[in-house]
């Protein structure tokens, strides 16, 4: 596999205070000190013990991040060794998992002549810019998956956590889950945003991070508003409708542009995904009673991120790391040798 890497600025920058509601970045105190004090100001963080110990979170934050790549090779050697998987059969990728209409898709798109209004008979198209609801998952492979995901939770095996605004929810890859979705991203997906978001790699998507989250009252209820560190995204839902109330997932602007006065809101369909573009600003409002797992599969196209990270705006910082990291890789250098 192609190596790919992580951007520096992982470490200090979008670090989301659950407390304040924000996404800061942190270099060292006096910086953030000064640079957040209305906002700390307005949540009475006005001593120095409080600020100290929002500091010392970061912080936890912060080597949390640091050591996520080794950690996350530990958790996946041993949940490899140790676990037992309740369906081991949904592990290798099939094609019947997928749903009907969403081949049908997959198939119009791969056509020579597929053109983005040939398509649209297959898509819903929201009132969302570039927003899109298709057809992913059969009824059936989503019970099933969702079984597996309870039964990893309930088990003794290591969990990582999605990101620093989900407490709940499942890194896919450590569950062994990253050939199926690698799959799924070539095969059936790449067709798909090949038409739709050609301007963002939609055809060159080359990997991509996948994991669940879970809403439950008691716990995460919703999730802040946001943008992905990705180019493309597809968020699925995986649990029955009446399984949850409220929950619904709202877009406003595109990062760069001005905030919107109104939200949209799209109700997820139970197996359906909602594709939208990474940097297109978006939450889960509160869910009001059940549980509600979605799962989020962030697609990177290298030959557009290597350019700019969307995290910091720059030429990326390369970090070492394992996987798929963030998604940026190094020029591939040419073997002399074999150029003849
Ligand atoms: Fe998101
Ligand atoms: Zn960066």
């Amino acid at each position: 596999m192609r190596k790919y890497y992580m951007c520096a600025c992982f470490y200090f920058k979008n670090i989301y205070l659950k407390n304040l509601d924000v996404h800061i970045e942190f270099r060292e105190k006096p910086h953030f000190v000064k640079t957040y004090r209305k906002i700390l100001d307005e949540n009475g963080y006005n001593d120095d013990e409080k600020i100290n110990k929002l500091i010392a979170q970061i912080e936890d934050e912060v080597d949390r991040r640091r050591k996520l790549g080794f950690d996350s090779l530990q958790r996946l050697k041993i949940i490899e060794e140790t676990y037992r998987p309740l369906h081991p059969e949904i592990f290798v990728f099939k094609e019947f998992f997928l749903s009907p209409k969403f081949l049908q898709l997959v198939k119009c798109c791969k056509d020579a002549d597929a053109t983005f209004e040939g398509v649209c008979e297959y898509i819903q198209e929201l009132e969302i810019s570039r927003c899109y609801v298709i057809p992913v998952f059969t009824d059936e492979f989503c019970k099933l998956f969702l079984e597996e995901v309870h039964h990893f939770e309930q088990s003794d095996a290591p969990k990582g956590r999605p990101n620093t605004m989900n407490k709940y929810g499942v890194l896919l890859e450590e569950l062994g889950f990253d050939p199926f979705f690698t799959e799924l991203r070539e095969q059936y997906l790449k067709p798909i945003t090949s038409l739709l978001y050609p301007d963002l790699g939609g055809g060159e998507l080359d990997s991509h991070k996948v994991f669940v989250v879970q809403y439950k009252v008691g716990e995460d209820l919703d999730l802040a508003y946001h943008y992905d560190n990705a180019e493309v995204t597809l968020n699925i839902a995986l649990s029955p409708k009446d399984s949850y109330k409220g929950g619904n997932l709202y877009f406003g602007a595109m990062r760069t542009e001005l905030a919107v006065d109104r939200y949209k809101e799209i109700e997820h369909q139970s197996t359906a995904g909602v594709l939208h573009r990474g940097q297109h600003m978006h939450g889960a409002a509160s869910i009001t009673s059940g549980e509600r797992f979605n799962l989020i599969l962030w697609m990177r196209a290298s030959i557009v991120r290597n350019k700019k990270c969307p995290m910091c705006d720059s030429i990326p910082d390369l970090v070492e790391t394992v996987g798929f990291g963030d998604g940026f890789t190094k020029p591939e250098t040419v073997d002399v040798c074999s150029v003849v």
